[in-house]
């Protein structure tokens, strides 16, 4: 039986918010409003709370200050509350929550507990709608606010990709306790699993796992945010490049999920992926995953456009052991190991 064979759960809908550590709160919030237009709605404590003209809720983004970068969790949403309840009672059988977290800006209660990688996820229900001042309301109902004028602004939060030290493993929890579904993977010549990429419902996916080649496990590789129109894409590049800030790679297509994308890293180290082009959507409820094997790896990550630098594969946040790696983008100007340490 594959993964998919399950009858399906559908309890978890979506990203809601995710928590990015920081070693220079500053500057990382400098570079979500400033460049990429994301609008601040809040500060408590060491977090400064963002999001996209077009995501609905309070925040999508919570910056947090820490010495080492990195992500803090990941925040659901779940599809009501009996399914919220449904969840919580499934991870707990298994051993992995954390308990209720309360008190979160813009939240309401949240259940924590963490992938066997160790990767805190946060499962919830109610929120608060973002209601935008006059100033900033559409003439466009449908819209949650007029399109900021800074920057190139992205819209909304749209995806995660953890390294993972058992890719097998990881996937099966997001499958069998969260109801997440498998859009592709990656199986290598020895039957290692070097990738999965899992659904909450239609989008190609919400969930990347990816195998650490370093050997760590729930290290963020990166957090992507949504533009949805090629043009965007390329005009955020311009900004970007006057800003300093460098690429790693692209504007290139992925063929997993066939999204165009670049990446980039904010000045505290993390790295962020920009999709212009979205992923396909999934309607088809007997969906046979996307298998890649080992002679079609090449070609898995890459549709056209260029090539990833090596570091692809190792650079995470936070960075792990003396690792020498590339100094990703002169914005951060320092050497990493200064930056984030040696853990
Ligand atoms: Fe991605």
């Amino acid at each position: 039986m594959t993964t998919n064979d399950a009858e399906p759960i559908f309890d978890v809908a979506e990203l809601a918010s995710f928590e990015l550590y920081s070693p220079d709160v500053d500057a990382t919030v400098r570079f979500f409003c400033d460049l990429l237009g994301m609008i601040e709605t809040a500060r408590s404590g060491d977090s400064v709370f963002l999001r996209g003209w077009e995501d609905p809720y309070g925040h999508s983004l919570k910056v947090t200050h820490r010495q080492q970068a990195g992500m803090g969790f990941a925040g659901w949403r779940a599809s009501s509350p009996a399914a919220l309840e449904r969840r919580v009672a499934a991870i707990e059988q298994a051993g992995l929550g954390r308990g209720w977290v309360e008190g979160e800006v813009g939240m309401g209660p949240a259940y924590e507990f963490t992938t066997p990688d160790g990767a805190v996820q946060r499962l919830g229900w109610e929120v608060d709608y973002y209601a935008p001042p006059e100033a900033e309301r559409s003439i466009v109902l449908n819209r949650v606010q007029r399109r900021p004028l800074r920057g190139v602004p992205i819209r909304s939060l749209d995806h995660i990709n953890l390294l993972s030290k058992d890719v097998t493993a990881n996937k099966r929890f997001y499958a069998d306790l969260l109801g997440f579904r498998l859009s592709e993977h990656i199986i290598a010549g020895d039957d290692t699993e070097m990738g999965a990429w899992l659904r909450t419902l239609t989008r190609s996916h919400d969930v990347a796992l990816v195998k650490d080649a370093v050997g760590e496990g729930g290290r963020l590789h990166h957090v992507a945010f949504l533009y949805g129109n090629l043009q965007h894409l390329e005009d955020a590049c311009d900004v970007l490049t006057d800003h300093g800030i460098e690429f790693e790679a692209g504007p290139a297509r992925h063929a997993i999920s066939q999204a165009q994308f670049i990446y980039v890293f904010e000045p505290g180290g993390n790295r962020i992926e920009l999709v212009g082009v979205p992923g396909y959507q999934i309607t088809d409820p007997s969906w046979e995953p996307v298998l890649w094997a080992q002679d079609a790896i090449d070609n898995a990550i890459i549709w056209y456009g260029a090539d990833l630098p090596a570091e692809f594969d190792t650079y995470a946040t936070p960075l792990v052991g003396a690792t020498a790696y590339r100094t990703p983008n002169r914005y951060v100007a320092a050497e990493a190991a200064v930056l984030f340490g040696a853990r």
